[in-house]
């Protein structure tokens, strides 16, 4: 067991439920703070402890800190819809930009020593230059891009001011599941590609929506950089790592493979894997999609000793598949 204490917040979600997996299985002792909007309390390992609550409530979240010793958090709460950020903004500057600087208050106020915030590529908006750079132009086109840019703005801000170190990581396509079946997306009506697949794969949905067929890539339909979620979740604790090596400093790093996949590429996967011909609906291109989004990751790989295991699209689409037939078993969407 590992001296210390994590708080995790949406560790009740798909990508926080595999990264207290990975904090518990490393030995870190593990609290979870989540109000269950989009989250499921069956998805938090039972070696954790789950505080049902908002991040914003600072009473609880500050009584958690205490109660639990915490010195670090890994931030992964909030809402997570691009489309939605679009036609409902305020509830993304509400619950990802103010509902993040009420929880670094917190963290702030009770001396956590450490913060690991869930960014996203959706920062760089449309890049000029692919792979993308960490310090390439950050200009989001949606809401969503925003509200966490602002949260990695008043992150760089606040380590500046007070002592606590942070590591924001920006995160491509993030998809797949627990390798041995212990978690994976459980979200209802979710929008991820491979996600999406799968639940056409069993038998959920008709088809998959093919959104634009007319980009600048070698197949027409956009390139994206996968990630599986069980490596993410592998990232961020050896980043929790290097926050405790040296305090004094801060990263901002990518969380990808380097290489895309186009949309046609991951459904001929899914095609592959489930032994299907999964039907494919071409739609237009929908508003701000880039045609390609690959991580330059040589930051992290030079930061951290971590190197990806599962960095294989039928691996993927195995683990998700295997998933969706889990929840399927389970019944009622979850
Ligand atoms: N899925 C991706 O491909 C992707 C890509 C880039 C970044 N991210 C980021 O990763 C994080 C996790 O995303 P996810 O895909 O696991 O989403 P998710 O919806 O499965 O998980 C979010 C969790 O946060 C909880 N939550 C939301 N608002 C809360 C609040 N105010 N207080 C307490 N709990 C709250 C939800 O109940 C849920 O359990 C998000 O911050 C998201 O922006 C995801």
């Amino acid at each position: 067991m590992r001296d210390g204490t994590v708080m995790v917040t949406g560790g009740a979600g798909y990508i926080g439920s595999h990264a207290v997996l990975a904090l518990l299985d490393a030995g870190w002792k593990v609290v979870v703070i989540d109000n269950l909007v989009t989250g499921f309390d069956w998805a938090v390992d039972k070696r954790a402890s789950l505080v049902v609550a908002n991040i914003e409530d600072d009473a609880k979240v500050r009584a958690a800190i205490r109660e639990h010793k915490v010195f670090a958090i890994m931030h992964f709460a909030g809402s997570v819809v691009v489309p939605e950020s679009v036609t409902d903004p305020l509830k993304y500057y509400r619950n990802n930009t103010a509902a993040s600087r009420a929880l670094i208050e917190s963290a702030v106020a009770e001396g956590v020593k450490h913060f690991i915030f869930s960014s996203t590529a959706a920062t760089y908006g449309i890049p000029e230059v692919v792979p993308v750079r960490e310090d390439s132009p950050k200009l989001p086109i949606n809401p969503y891009g925003m509200s966490k840019l602002m949260t990695e703005i008043m992150l760089k801000d606040v380590a500046a001011a007070h002592p606590i170190n942070y590591c924001a990581l920006r995160y491509f396509n993030v998809a797949g599941a627990d390798p041995q079946g212990r978690s994976g997306q459980s979200t209802a009506g979710a929008t991820h590609l491979i996600k999406v697949a799968v639940e056409a794969a069993t038998g959920k949905r008709d088809s998959v929506a093919v959104f634009g067929t007319d980009f600048a890539t070698p197949d027409g339909t956009g390139v994206r950089d996968y990630i599986h979620v069980t490596d993410l979740a592998a990232a961020h604790v050896d980043a929790l790592d290097l926050l405790i090596a040296d305090p004094g400093k801060n990263h901002t790093m990518n969380a990808g493979y380097g290489r895309g996949f186009s949309v046609l590429e991951v459904l001929d996967a899914v095609d592959r894997v489930t032994n299907m011909t999964i039907n494919r609906k071409l739609e237009g291109r929908r508003a701000g999609d880039p045609d390609a989004l690959v991580a330059d990751n040589a930051a992290i790989l030079a930061a951290l000793p971590w190197r990806p295991k599962n960095d294989d699209l039928d691996q993927i689409v195995r683990d998700a598949l295997a998933w969706e037939r889990k929840l399927a078993e389970r019944g009622a969407g979850r």
